[in-house]
């Protein structure tokens, strides 16, 4: 059917049923499409996928691997459109064929691997007059791009760049990185850029127990080893580059961990790191002008006890799509304040057991700060200079006390309501051993299932250092007591564990992704309204298949598409290329792909 005329109101869709299905499930009345794969050509004249012949050239012309986060900007009108997508990692097991460790990868696999991170912008068509998509081919697609771990050159911006900690000898200014790395989430800008978050970049570098005595805690305090030359896991990058080993080059690990910000629509132009937006395991950033015109980016730091954190711009966002507007708007993450949460419960401490029983008053809920951190180049933690706090944000939030949450990851304000939705993805460690025990926040021991965290600024005003926040959803299996769907009928409520992703259609509605599902069925897609008597009334959407997590989500501004990304189908341990736990999607072996959904009668998504 052709599109028809209306937006997005109350979800009306039909839940689809939890599964195991190596297969992309989606509602009754819904269809969905591959828009972009594994090694799908992205450069013009770029070569297909042939897995026994990929070299970095190939790959770094193709599509890259571990897709997560989704964005699809217009272009021109409802017809064309830019869809930029992370790429994550990679799972070499699957890549390559004959496949033992990383250790036996060839220098030239390595840097296949390298060229399959990073994030790629394609140019979309809308096919016949419905929401589905597909990449528009030909030789003259002057936006389609690669960026890559290997070799793109990014600039640092604000305080920090420039800085001692970010003088290596390839950089004795500190100012160029040469690639990205773990790109998870993100997010798109209102002045059409995208924020991508540099997130578990620990697992590229080696040789930390080799790095100056001095800087070791700092090292550790972002997961690189200071005790084995090469601790498991390792990616044996150092083969392929020697900055990846940090005993000869100790600061190459401080020019990762950062939000990038990418325009799709300057292909020429470099990329940015903006040391402004602080040093974490990003997940992402999201944007939202405030009622003064500045802009406020909500970013998640995504390890058990870490924190969620804001950036307030100094200047404002200029509306308008003028040449001089979009350049203005261009500078608005480059200098600003860092703030980290501070979260209190307002029920008393007895009442929080652990146990996910709610307390007396009826809610999960509370007040809390933003504390502020760096505000340009001053700093207000006692003993650390702005680039200390801004490249060692981790430790700044540890000396001001921040509340250690529960897996901050993506963060994202409704453009509604300028409320703020966190996923709190899970926490195996709350409450176990000598580790932190449960908050009004994170009232659950060993958390396996995640939960939503609602926050709402003062006075509605984004730039507020204070706020209210609540609980709307305890994520697991409804029949499990210690769950929560803002009061809801738990009969009409579909199943949800390990909420990683949030994305919001036109009518408000909610939209979680997940990641882990430790219920034993496949990650999938959920939606919720958030606001009215609906709230709570959580339903599954999209089931991913087998292996796979759920990212994106991203649905069009005119609501008729639905855009996931199947991030790593078929990883399980023993799988290989040869022996592959997912086919998906075209029957032979596994390859993480973009897909899109739609109505087949041309209606909004969800309603
Ligand atoms: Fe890459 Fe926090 O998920
Ligand atoms: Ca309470
Ligand atoms: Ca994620
Ligand atoms: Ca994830």
């Amino acid at each position: 059917g052709t599109l028809k005329k209306g937006k997005a109101g109350p979800l009306t869709f039909k839940a689809i049923p939890p599964n195991r299905l190596d297969n992309l499930i989606v509602p009754n009345g819904y269809d969905s499409a591959v828009v972009m794969r594994w090694g799908d050509p992205v450069l013009p004249g770029a070569p297909g996928l042939d897995v026994t012949k990929q070299t970095a050239k190939r790959q770094s012309a193709q599509f890259g691997y571990n897709n997560d986060f989704v964005g699809v900007l217009p272009l021109r009108g409802d017809r064309r459109a830019l869809l930029v997508v992370n790429h994550e990692y990679t799972n070499e097991e699957l890549m390559f064929p004959g496949f033992t460790s990383l250790e036996a990868l060839t220098v030239d696999q390595v840097e296949v691997a390298m060229a399959a991170h990073g994030l790629s912008v394609v140019e979309l068509e809308r096919v016949d007059g419905t929401g589905q998509w597909q990449p528009v081919r030909g030789r003259h697609l002057p936006y389609n791009r690669r960026i890559t771990a290997l070799a793109t050159s990014f600039a640092f911006t604000g305080p920090a760049a420039g800085s001692a900690w970010l003088r290596t000898a390839a950089d004795p200014k500190g100012t160029t990185a040469i690639g990205t790395l773990n790109n998870c989430s993100g997010g798109v800008t209102p002045w059409g850029t995208v924020l991508s978050g540099e997130e578990n970049f620990n697992q590229y570098f080696v040789g930390g127990d080799g790095a100056p005595e001095a800087l070791k805690p700092k090292l550790a305090r972002y997961g690189i080893s200071t005790t084995a030359r090469v601790p498991a896991g390792s990616r044996r990058w150092e083969r392929a580059q020697e900055r990846f080993d940090l005993a000869k080059h100790p600061h190459e690990a401080h020019r990762f961990g950062w939000i990038v910000e990418v325009d799709p629509f300057d292909p020429e132009s470099r990329p940015r790191k903006h040391t402004a937006l602080g040093r974490l395991k990003h997940e992402g950033a999201n944007v939202i002008v405030a009622k003064n015109g500045k802009v406020v980016a909500y970013m998640g730091d995504d390890e058990r006890f870490d924190y969620l954190y804001k950036f307030v711009s100094d200047k404002k966002y200029l509306p308008g799509d003028s040449a001089y507007a979009r350049r203005h708007n261009l500078t608005l993450l480059e200098s600003g304040t860092l703030y980290v949460a501070k979260v209190t419960g307002d029920s008393p401490a007895g009442e929080i057991d652990g146990s996910g029983k709610l307390p007396s008053d009826g809610a999960f809920d509370g007040t809390g700060t933003w504390i502020k951190l760096v505000s340009g180049n001053r700093s207000y933690v006692p003993g650390m200079t702005a680039a200390d706090v801004l490249t060692f944000t981790r430790l700044a939030g540890d000396a001001v006390l921040a509340t250690k949450m529960d897996r901050p990851e993506d963060v994202q304000p409704s453009l509604r309501t300028g409320k703020v939705y966190a996923a709190m993805t899970n926490n195996s460690n709350r409450g176990v051993g000598t580790n932190p025990g449960p908050d009004e926040a994170n009232p659950r021991n060993a958390n396996k299932h995640g939960h939503i965290f609602e926050l709402v600024e003062q006075g509605g005003d984004n730039t507020a250092e204070s706020f209210t926040w609540s609980l709307p959803i305890v994520c697991g299996d409804p029949a499990d007591p210690s769950t929560y769907f803002a009061g809801y009928d738990k009969a009409a409520v579909s199943p949800i564990s390990c909420p990683d992703n949030v994305a919001f259609d036109s009518a408000g509605n909610l939209w979680i992704s997940t990641d882990g599902n430790a219920l034993g069925a496949n990650d999938g897609l959920f939606a919720t309204a958030i606001e009215g008597s609906e709230r709570g009334h959580l339903k599954q959407f999209l089931t991913v298949p087998y292996g796979a997590e759920t990212c994106g989500p991203f649905i069009t501004g005119d609501d008729r598409s639905v855009f996931a990304a199947v991030q790593h189908p078929g990883e399980i341990t023993g799988a290989s290329l040869e022996k592959p736990a997912s086919t998906w999607p075209d029957g032979d072996f596994a390859k993480p792909a973009v897909v899109v959904t739609w109505r087949l009668d041309g209606g909004p998504v969800g309603s």
